[in-house]
């Protein structure tokens, strides 16, 4: 896009903007009128006019200008900012702010809005110290303050897929996730990230006669995790080796019967969410420190190739380089990660070696005390279901 138009390139205007003389004010003014300058310039010229403090000028422009239909919106948004930043000081541009906003109403206004009113409101409640709940979710959290946790990473049960699943409906299991992911969002510190690793699974069939039922997870999750207060942010693929998923295609490599076709599934989602916040994400990095390690491999795709794990203990893991990868991307070092859904407790090896501080939580005993065995000096939070029992009263909070 040409940045130079009739003599007048972005950076002369911007030099006008910040030379606050009345000449430059009222040449601003007029270069607006100009019919033939692209929209960018004139972006400029209307975001350099709002720099001066001749308010009463600006407020009969912006008047005008913001209401005339011939304007394209880009130059409506940049009105717009000026009126947020100058109704600080000035009430009319208050007035104003609120006539457009209404007069358009769209989302690009009222998002713009939203962070002009946000407040400072941080509470962040840093935990520092590993903590192993057992107990479910829903209610052991309960005992987490709000805003004290900086990435959720979780696999949850998969509905009727494994040995653990116990739902009577596939709608009673999406309600029971959609309470847990309640209690997340309100632990997750504001503008944070939720990853979520989830794939289609099936139902058993009672015989042959019968239709297995194929459910779409991350479809359904991606409703209930928006209803929570999360919004999408990205979808990456975890891809497996081939020859390491149940064979599905067989069938059809015989008969080669259209209809019958079932491709091998060697993909699972990794949804990853951003707890909805009225501030830009640059926020949620300020002020941190980090290694930038310059020669360490970047995923430059949201497909990732790694192959699966397995554990003699527990039927549903996944790998520690997926766990990794995610708190390599998602969370900076010594921040809390929680995984709700612990398992065999991946997520808080990984968090662990990676100078995170883990908080695990099992609804299973036996998982959770393995996950004790495995790292006993370091859990040096477990609260067994009794205990966690006790705190939640503290609190007067029930659990299971
Ligand atoms: C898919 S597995 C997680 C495996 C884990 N990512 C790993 O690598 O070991 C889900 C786990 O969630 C646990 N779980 C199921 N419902 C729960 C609940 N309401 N609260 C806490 N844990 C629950 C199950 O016992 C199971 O161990």
């Amino acid at each position: 896009m040409p940045s130079k138009c009739f003599d007048y390139t972005i950076e002369q205007i911007k030099a006008m903007g910040k030379d606050k003389t009345k000449a430059n004010f009222s040449k601003l003014l007029n270069l607006f009128f100009v019919p033939v300058f692209p929209v960018e310039i004139k972006r400029e010229i209307v975001s350099s006019i709002g720099r001066y403090d001749y308010n009463d000028e600006i407020y009969d422009f912006i008047s005008l200008e913001a209401f005339n239909n011939n304007n394209p919106m880009e130059l409506i948004y940049q009105m717009f900012r000026t009126c947020l930043y100058k109704a600080r000081d000035d009430k009319r541009f208050e007035d104003l702010r609120k006539r457009i906003k209404n007069y358009y109403d769209n989302e690009v206004i009222n998002k713009a809005d939203d962070f002009y009113n946000f407040k400072e409101k941080q509470t962040v409640n840093k935990i520092s110290k590993p903590m192993l709940l057992v107990g479910d979710a829903e209610k052991v959290l309960n005992i987490l303050p709000d805003n004290s946790v900086q990435l959720i990473f979780t696999s949850p049960p998969y509905y009727n897929a494994r040995e653990y699943a116990d739902y009577s409906s596939y709608h009673g299991y999406l309600s029971k996730m959609k309470s847990i992911l309640l209690v997340l969002h309100r632990v997750l510190e504001d503008g944070r990230f939720i990853v979520i690793n989830v794939s289609p699974v099936i139902t058993k069939r009672i015989g042959r006669e019968f239709e297995s039922i194929r459910y779409p997870i991350h479809y359904d999750f991606h409703k209930i995790l928006t209803e929570a207060g999360f919004y999408f942010i990205d979808e990456i693929q975890w891809i497996k080796p081939e020859p390491s998923v149940p064979d599905r295609i067989g069938g059809y490599r015989q008969t080669r019967k259209p209809l019958s076709y079932k491709p091998n599934c060697i993909t699972e989602s990794i949804m990853v969410y951003r707890k909805n916040a009225d501030f830009l994400l640059d926020k949620n990095m300020k002020n941190k420190e980090y290694d930038r390690h310059e020669d360490e491999e970047i995923d430059t795709s949201n497909c990732w190739y790694i192959a699966p794990a397995r554990d003699k203990n527990h039927p549903a893991v996944f790998p520690d380089e997926l766990a990794r990868r995610v708190l390599k991307y998602y969370s900076f070092e010594g921040d809390t990660i929680l995984d709700p859904f612990a398992g065999s407790g991946t997520t808080g090896r990984v968090a662990r070696a990676m100078n995170r501080v883990p908080i695990m939580c099992e609804i299973n005993k036996e998982y959770a005390d393995l996950i004790n065995k495995a790292m006993p000096e370091y859990y040096n939070q477990y609260y067994n279901q009794e205990e966690a029992k006790s705190k939640c009263e503290e609190i007067n909070t029930d659990i299971i």
